[in-house]
């Protein structure tokens, strides 16, 4: 498909935003079901418009034939290192008291696992995750054992508050309530799978989680299942939002296990939502200030997105040397 043409399908995806969810993907093609011996396409999908750069990063590894990790890794650190993004990395919202701590973590196609929560002084923490997974015997670690582990290890420590984070947490202290708004107040995890040119799967997860949050609060992001899931015979998925609500359905576990049920990424997104959301009506529970979000990505290169409310986007670039495009995920409810 021509750029151009690509580009029309795209803002009919935009446009189709409505409760009713909308199966029309551009990259779930009608033949989605034969198991030909074509050749393997790379793919990167990513959480928000930041997506937009990480998985242009991504892509570039993947064409030049690495892996679905490596490529994975160099791009959500592009992220983490933005002063200039308040829900990840260096510049990343602090807690309620004043301590910026990052949750994050990693998996790949044949189930090497590896998880930091509540990390300081720590920018690159998905590489912090990755470390856990592939030199330690352990798989999470947390707080000042982590920073420790960072430490060890030989990553820089560095103050991850910049001038206009603090001012915000000033401001936050003013009145001290803790009042989210959907979309734009913090739930902006980057959250990115790969699969490379081999066919094998990757996805990391990282953010500063909630803002102003209680000190010690831990969010979706760094647990495994909750935040981020792949199995390499299968499909990825990770999640962006209100981390309490994912972890309560171990939401990317479940989009993956609705893959193997033989869901689309787009429709397995879909059921994970409305499991949230069905979570929300049993307990009667408010729902009007929380945003969820999935991606997902499976082993034939089909990608999907859906989220509770309109205003989620992300980012999937497909195919050697290609360009990354931004979608606007289909919703459950209509604001
Ligand atoms: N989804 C990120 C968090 O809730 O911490």
């Amino acid at each position: 498909m021509k750029r151009s043409d690509f580009l029309k399908v795209v803002t009919g995806v935009a446009a189709a935003t409505a409760v009713v969810p909308s199966l029309a993907n551009p990259f779930i093609k009608a033949s989605s079901a034969k198991k030909t011996h074509e050749p393997l396409v790379p793919v990167s999908i990513a959480t928000w418009r930041f997506g937009l750069q990480t998985t242009a990063e991504a892509m570039r590894i993947l064409s030049n034939k690495g892996s679905a990790l490596d490529a994975t890794e160099a791009g959500v650190k592009i992220c983490e290192a933005d002063p200039n993004e308040r829900s990840v990395g260096l510049g990343g919202r602090p807690d309620r008291d004043g301590h910026v701590t990052l949750d994050a973590c990693c998996m790949d196609h044949l189930g090497n696992i590896g998880s930091v929560a509540g990390v300081e002084d720590v920018v690159h923490v998905s590489s912090l995750a990755r470390a856990v997974m592939e030199k330690t015997p352990h798989v999470m670690l947390v707080g000042e054992g982590a920073r420790q582990f960072a430490q060890e290890m030989g990553f820089p420590l560095q103050d991850l508050r910049v001038p206009a984070s603090i001012a915000e947490w000033e401001k936050w202290k003013e009145k001290a309530e803790y009042s989210p708004v959907v979309n734009v107040e913090n739930h902006d995890t980057i959250g990115q799978l790969s699969m490379d040119m081999a066919g094998q799967l990757a996805g990391m997860c990282t953010t500063s989680g909630m803002a102003f949050k209680m000190r010690g609060r831990i969010g979706d992001s760094p647990i495994i299942g909750a935040g981020l899931y792949v199995d390499g015979e299968v499909g990825a998925a990770t999640a962006t939002g209100h981390g309490e609500e994912v972890i309560r359905v171990v939401g990317s576990y479940r989009v993956v296990a609705e893959m193997e049920k033989g869901f689309s990424p787009q429709e397995a997104c879909e059921r994970a939502v409305r499991k949230i959301y069905d979570f929300f009506q049993r307990r009667e529970a408010g729902i009007q200030d929380t945003q969820i979000g999935f991606i997902a990505l499976n082993k034939r290169g089909e990608v999907g997105g859906y989220a509770l409310r309109p205003g989620f986007q992300y980012a999937v670039a497909r195919g050697e040397g290609e360009e990354p495009v931004l979608l606007d995920a289909p919703a459950l409810l209509p604001t």
